[in-house]
């Protein structure tokens, strides 16, 4: 498929009004994004579980307008409370996404939002956020068009999602992700995330992810300036290859549910984000004193304890500490002892692996 595929060939008649709601889960990356080029293109390929509990809901009430407006026309409320800080941010991906949905400029929509996580825990929320509201205008299009093939409708809402956060495209579904071409997944493209289709041994079906808050304070690098600053890395051809490697790694991985394996590649993964921030122009620290001590405290115990936990980190100073379901009961004593005494305010939040977003009655 091209962009060219989700732009609509005829045009729709609008229906007047009408409502929809989406709650879409936030995933973490095995393999990380982190680079793109023009138009919401990943540098290279990433993989990720979905989350479950971490997921925003967003409902959109639309009506049509008298006529068609130049502005787009939407209301925006967050957690109950209109949010003028969000708007930029909407108005920018309704630009990206306004070729590919014929409606955007023809109805007034009202959004209403909310996490299932504290505001400011230092969450990212654009994964979730997106993917809930690429569904949601998706929705409105298949109320437009009934006989929507379901696998288009699953694509374009990972499409949409993608020009509104890239890592978004890899929400809708679950409970593993692909984005981005890579040689060895038919079907993977850089233009939205495709569930990840090999074997999947039964030990990652009911992965843990506990979220360490380490800081949650705002982010000291946004993720576009982030990804803004891979180009011209002295390191990014050579990192690029790499996650095309990792990901190769990880199929017989995931399928033998080889956890040592699994161990090198992910932790592996974090670290090298991390590196490659460090190492740019400007460079930052984006660790926190804690978040190492959580990584040494993290390899210590297993070392001592044979366990396969492991940590993946994304572009901020919190630890996702993933481990499988038969470890659940060990691991979260050692978390409780040892580990919640690093978050702020001793703060964590329980997640695992997830199937994708749902939609809700309305
Ligand atoms: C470190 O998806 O937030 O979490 O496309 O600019 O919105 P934008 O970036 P974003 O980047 C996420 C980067 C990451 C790694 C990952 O999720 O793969």
């Amino acid at each position: 498929m091209t962009e060219k595929d989700f732009i609509p060939s005829k045009s729709i008649e609008l229906i007047e009004k009408g409502k929809v709601a989406y709650k879409s889960p936030s995933n973490i990356a095995l393999v990380k994004y982190w680079g793109k080029k023009e138009g919401q293109i990943p540098a290279n390929p990433s993989i990720s579980f979905t989350l479950s509990a971490c997921a925003t809901t967003t409902k959109i009430s639309f009506k049509k307008l008298d006529s068609p407006t130049q502005q787009y026309s939407f209301d925006f409320f967050f957690e109950g409370n209109p949010k003028p800080s969000f708007r930029p941010k909407i108005e920018t991906f309704f630009k990206r996404i306004e070729a590919y949905i014929p409606y955007l400029k023809g109805y007034h929509f009202i959004m209403e939002t909310s996490n299932s996580f504290p505001h400011s825990s230092g969450i990212a929320s654009s994964a979730s956020g997106m993917s809930a509201l690429a569904l949601c205008l998706m929705e409105i299009e298949r109320m437009h068009i009934p006989e929507m093939d379901p696998d288009f409708f699953v694509k374009k809402a990972s499409f949409l999602a993608r020009l509104g956060s890239g890592s978004a495209c890899r929400s809708i579904e679950g409970p593993l992700v692909v984005w981005g071409g890579q040689e060895e997944i038919p079907d993977s493209t850089d233009l939205y995330g495709i569930r990840y289709n090999f074997e999947v041994h039964p030990v990652f079906k009911n992965f843990h992810d506990t979220i360490l808050l380490v800081d949650k304070g705002q982010k000291q690098v946004s993720s576009t300036v982030g990804h803004d600053l891979v180009k011209g890395h002295p390191f990014s051809e050579q990192r690029f290859k790499q996650a095309h490697r990792n990901l190769s790694l990880l199929k017989p991985i995931l399928r033998t549910g080889n956890l040592k394996e699994f161990i090198k590649v992910v932790e592996s993964e974090a670290l090298t984000l991390h590196a490659i921030m460090m190492t740019g122009d400007p460079y930052f620290v984006l660790m926190k004193p804690n978040t190492l001590e959580i990584i040494h405290r993290i390899w210590a115990f297993r070392e001592a304890s044979g366990s396969h936990v492991c940590f993946t980190l994304d572009a901020g100073a919190n630890v996702h500490v993933l481990y499988p379901e038969n470890e659940k009961e060990q691991v979260h004593q050692f978390i409780v002892n040892e580990l919640v005494a690093y978050c702020e305010n001793q703060q964590y939040i329980c997640d695992r692996i997830g199937l994708g977003a749902i939609r809700l009655k309305v």
